[in-house]
C-alpha cells in the first residue's frame, strides 16, 4: 500500500498554451511557465495533449521532456496516437482521461468499468514502459474497482463537481460531493491505488481536499494560470502551496 505522506503539487500548465494558441504565436511559452512553476516549488508539472491540439502542442511536450527536472504527468487518451507518443517519451507517469472534442474542458471521469479489457490492453504497454499509470474518474466505487483491476497505480478522482458546487453557492451539493472524495480517497488507498484530486481547485475550495490524508497530490491548472495574472506566476504557486501545507499540517 501506498505510505500516507506529504502532499505534492502537480501545476497543469496548460491554459499558458491556451493563451499563446489565441494568437498563433510563441508567446506566451508553456515551456518558460513550467520551469518558473518547478523554481516555484512544486512537484511535477501536468500537460493534456489533447487530440484537436487546442492548446499543448506536440513540440511543448517533447520540450518538457528535455528541460524539466521534476515529474511530467502527461495527460493523454485512451487512443493509439497517445498511446505511440507516450511511448516514444517514456513520461514518469501518464494520466488516462476521456476526451470529447466538443467539451470545454474534461468534463467526468472514465468509463472504466465499461471497458475494463480495452484498458487493461492499452495500458499495460505503458506500464512496461515503466510510466506510472493514473486514471481520472469519478468518486465512485465501481470505477475505482476497475481502476484497480486493470493494473493501473493511480487514480485521479475529479473534483470538478465539488468545485462548481462550491463556486455556484449550492453548499449542500458541495458537501456531498466532498464527502464522496473523502470516502473514496479512503477506499481506494486501501485498494493500494496512490490517490490524486484534480479538476476546478481553487484558493477556497483546495484545502478540505488538501486534509484528506490518503491524497498525495493535486494536479492544478486553470486557476492558477488565472490567478499568476493578478500577482504572477511563482506567488499564485506559492500562495496554494501554502494553502495545502497548512490544510495538511
Ligand atoms: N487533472 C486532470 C486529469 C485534468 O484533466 C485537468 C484539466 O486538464 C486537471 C487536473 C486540472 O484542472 P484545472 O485546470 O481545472 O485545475
Amino acid at each position: 500500500m501506498t505510505p500516507l505522506g506529504s502532499l505534492r503539487l502537480g501545476v497543469n500548465i496548460d491554459h499558458v498554451a491556451t493563451v499563446r494558441n489565441a494568437r498563433g504565436g510563441d508567446t506566451p511559452d508553456p515551456l518558460r511557465a513550467a520551469l518558473m512553476a518547478q523554481e516555484a516549488g512544486c512537484d511535477g508539472i501536468t500537460a493534456h495533449l489533447r487530440e484537436d491540439r487546442r492548446h499543448i502542442s506536440d513540440a511543448d511536450i517533447e520540450g518538457l521532456m528535455e528541460v524539466l527536472n521534476v515529474p511530467l504527468n502527461f495527460e493523454m487518451a485512451a487512443t493509439e496516437e497517445m498511446q505511440q507518443i507516450a511511448l516514444r517519451h517514456r513520461p514518469h507517469a501518464v494520466c488516462i482521461v476521456p476526451e470529447k472534442r466538443e467539451e470545454r474542458t474534461t468534463e467526468g471521469g472514465l468509463e472504466v468499468a465499461r471497458e475494463e479489457n480495452k484498458l487493461a490492453h492499452f495500458i499495460a504497454p505503458l506500464r512496461d514502459a515503466g510510466c506510472r499509470v493514473s486514471i481520472f474518474i469519478g468518486a465512485d466505487q465501481r470505477q475505482i474497482e476497475a481502476a484497480h483491476r486493470i493494473g493501473a497505480q493511480v487514480i485521479e478522482l475529479h473534483s470538478g463537481a465539488y468545485c462548481d458546487a462550491h463556486h455556484e453557492g449550492r453548499f449542500d451539493d458541495r458537501d456531498r460531493e466532498l464527502e464522496a472524495l473523502r470516502e473514496m480517497s479512503a477506499f481506494a488507498h486501501g485498494l493500494g491505488l496512490e490517490v490524486h484530486v484534480g479538476h476546478g481547485l481553487t484558493y477556497e475550495t483546495v484545502q478540505p481536499v488538501a486534509a484528506f490524508p490518503e491524497v498525495m497530490e493535486l494536479n492544478i491548472g486553470h486557476f492558477l494560470i488565472g490567478e499568476a495574472i493578478f500577482r504572477g506566476l511563482q506567488p499564485a504557486i506559492a500562495e496554494m502551496r501554502r494553502l495545502m501545507d497548512d490544510a495538511r499540517g
